[in-house]
């Protein structure tokens, strides 16, 4: 039985890897009325796992995926119950993600067997950013705009809502060959403190609250191509190789559950958390 109440949770990629133990945990510990997850693919199992969700098949890479997500995420918050002792209103988190295109700045971003002239080498770099960019970049800005409408026309009196972009160490360190992916991490942890600084201008400290999480290097199958594409640097692979051998990696679960406890303690226990804006996995589960 939860002992903090949301009104409604929305998580992108909630059928495997941490979306999956996001939403175990964040519904758990907050037992919202209303859920909607998206992934790529809706089948029986993943219907049988979530029977009263709302389960919206999107590909976020897709005009088509996130117009649909929007369109769930409209419906969800606009007619989730006020609970009465809800902590949050609407929570939505940005867990979608991918990697692609890795490879170091240049001839690596292409792979082998690709053309190796300048404009062949712009060509292939531009496609595979633009793909990537759909994704990581243009879907977290799309469905962040219609869930910032969508809380913002709540009934007044309501308690905050939550957008919660899943971020990474990335977004602050540079690792080579993760180029694109850094960069992406990056831009999703500034628009998330512009969302900040729009919400703080408003009366009474605006209604949505932003907040990024780290989640610490997990053992899922993003790890697995980390360790096995030939593109990753041999630095960042071996690191990576040895975590999981030495069984350093974080679970999804573990990593699900230290922040499914801060968001269901409320916006100021997130507040308080690292510098208000972001905190990562190590920060609430100090390493021995
Ligand atoms: N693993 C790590 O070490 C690590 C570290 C820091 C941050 N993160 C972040 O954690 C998040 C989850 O990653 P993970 O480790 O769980 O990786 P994962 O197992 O590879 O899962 C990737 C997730 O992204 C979704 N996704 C991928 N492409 C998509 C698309 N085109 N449209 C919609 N959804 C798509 C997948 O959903 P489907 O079910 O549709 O495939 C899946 O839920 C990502 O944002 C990642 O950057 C991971």
């Amino acid at each position: 039985m939860a002992s903090s109440l949301a009104n409604s949770l929305v998580i992108t990629g909630g059928r495997r890897g941490l979306g999956a133990a996001l939403a175990q945990e964040l519904v758990s510990a907050l037992a919202p009325a209303r859920l909607v997850l998206t992934a790529r693919s809706v089948d029986q199992t993943f219907r049988s796992q979530w029977p009263a969700a709302t389960l919206v098949e999107a590909d976020l890479g897709s005009a088509g995926g996130v117009e649909r997500a929007a369109l769930s995420i409209g419906e969800v918050v606009a007619a989730a119950p006020h609970r009465h002792g809800a902590v949050w209103d609407a929570i939505l988190v940005h867990n979608s993600g991918s990697l692609s295109p890795l490879g170091e700045i240049g001839q690596g971003m292409v792979g082998a067997g690709a053309g190796s002239g300048p404009a062949d080498l712009a060509k292939n770099v531009f496609d595979s950013v633009s793909a990537s960019s759909q994704l990581n970049i243009a879907s977290f800005a799309a469905l962040t705009a219609a869930f910032v409408d969508s809380a913002s026309r709540r009934p007044a009196g309501l308690p905050r809502s939550l957008v919660l972009n899943v971020s990474s160490l990335a977004a602050i360190q540079p690792f080579s060959s993760w180029g694109v992916y850094c960069a992406g991490k990056a831009f999703r942890e500034r628009l998330m403190s512009v969302l900040a600084a729009e919400q703080a201008e408003l009366d009474g400290g605006g209604r949505v609250v932003a907040f990024s999480y780290a989640p610490g290097p997990l053992d899922t199958d993003m790890q697995l191509e980390l360790r096995s594409s030939e593109r990753v640097s041999k630095g960042v692979r071996d690191a990576m190789a040895a975590a999981h051998r030495e069984g350093t990696l974080v679970s999804p679960a573990a990593s699900a559950g230290a922040i499914a406890r801060q968001v269901a303690a409320g916006p100021s226990a997130l507040a308080g958390l690292g510098d208000g804006l972001r905190a990562d996995y190590f920060d609430l589960v100090p390493q021995r």
